[in-house]
Formats: structure tokens, sequence, C-alpha cells
């Protein structure tokens, strides 16, 4: 049986949230591909290679996890690795009305392929990228949110005086 599951996102950046997701997605997958997406009708503030970057010095050497550039159609990507399973996290509420769409149009283009949902873990509940950048950018203290890689980072693009 393929065990492999497709986790896709902007990731920009990578959060604790976003990490604890794939570390208990490893409790029900054998590898994870952690799929960045290229072409995000999002205004990013880093450039994918940045948010690769960020995301395996973050999830060290795993040989679990793989974290590769979704260039295109997530659905064709996700086929084209012959996985089966696209993982996605939930959150508030807020988060159904747009995953129940995406989950709607991926399995009625592509029958083979499902998505799960994971819940997100209490901690992390409140926690996104907009919110991390919205607090760096504001000088905000960000510790507990992100890894200690992606706060340089995010220091680096918002200097506090
Ligand atoms: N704290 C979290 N707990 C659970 N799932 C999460 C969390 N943060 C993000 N996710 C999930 O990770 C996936 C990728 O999310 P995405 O890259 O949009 O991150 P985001 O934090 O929602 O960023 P943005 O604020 O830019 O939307 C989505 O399935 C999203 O629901
Ligand atoms: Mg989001």
């Amino acid at each position: 049986m393929n065990r492999t599951a497709v986790y896709p996102g902007s990731f920009d950046p990578v959060t604790f949230g976003h990490l604890d997701i794939i570390q208990r997605g490893l409790n029900a997958f054998d590898t994870i591909i952690v799929g960045v997406a290229q072409n995000s009708a999002k205004n990013n503030l880093f450039t994918v290679e940045e948010r690769v970057t960020m995301i395996r010095e973050a999830t060290g050497n795993d040989p679990r996890i793989i974290v590769d550039v979704i260039d295109g159609l997530l659905i064709n990507y996700v086929v084209e690795k012959g996985a089966r399973i696209i993982l996605r996290g939930l959150r508030a509420v807020s988060d159904f009305e747009y995953e129940f769409q995406l989950a709607q149009v991926n399995h009625t283009v592509e029958k083979r392929v499902e998505t799960l949902f994971m819940m997100t873990s209490v901690r992390y509940g409140y926690l996104s990228s907009s919110v991390v950048k919205e607090m760096a950018a504001l000088g905000g203290t960000i510790t507990e949110f992100v890894p200690a890689n992606v706060l340089a980072k995010l220091q680096e693009k918002f200097p506090q005086p």
C-alpha cells in the first residue's frame, strides 16, 4: 500500500503549526511530501526557494519528509508522485469553507485522490503564517510560533531598531 501523503501549502513562512501537522502526519503515513506552492495567488514575503530551505532546515534530515516545489496544479502533482492522499490541517471553522471547496474540486477531478484533514493541536489553533508576519513586522515576540531559523529570516526582513 502506498502510504505517501502530500501536504501542500504556501508555508510563507513555515510555523510550529505546520511542523506539528507534519510530525503528527508521520504517525499515519510513511512519507510526507511537503509541497510548497510556487504560483500561489498570495503575495508571498519569501521566495519559493527561501520557503523550501526554511522547511528543510526546520525538519532536519528525516528521510520520511520530502520538501518539494509544486509548480502548477496540486492534483496533477499528487498523481505524478503516485500519491493518493492530500493532507491538510484544520484550525477554526473559518478554515472549513475553503478546504471543503478545494477537497470537492480535487475529488471531482481525480477520484483516486482523497483529502484527509488533521485537527490543529490546541496550542496552535490560532497560529498562521499571516499572524506571524504581522507580529514580526510590528516587532512582536514570535519565538513561540516559529523555529529559530525562521525567526532569523523574519528578523532580516523586518529589522527592528
Ligand atoms: N496552526 C495550524 N494548525 C493546523 N493546521 C495548520 C496550521 N497552520 C496552517 N495549517 C494548515 O497547513 C496548510 C498550509 O497552510 P498555509 O500555507 O496556508 O499556512 P497558513 O498558516 O494558513 O498561512 P496563511 O496565513 O498565509 O494562510 C493548510 O492545510 C492549513 O490549514
Ligand atoms: Mg492558510
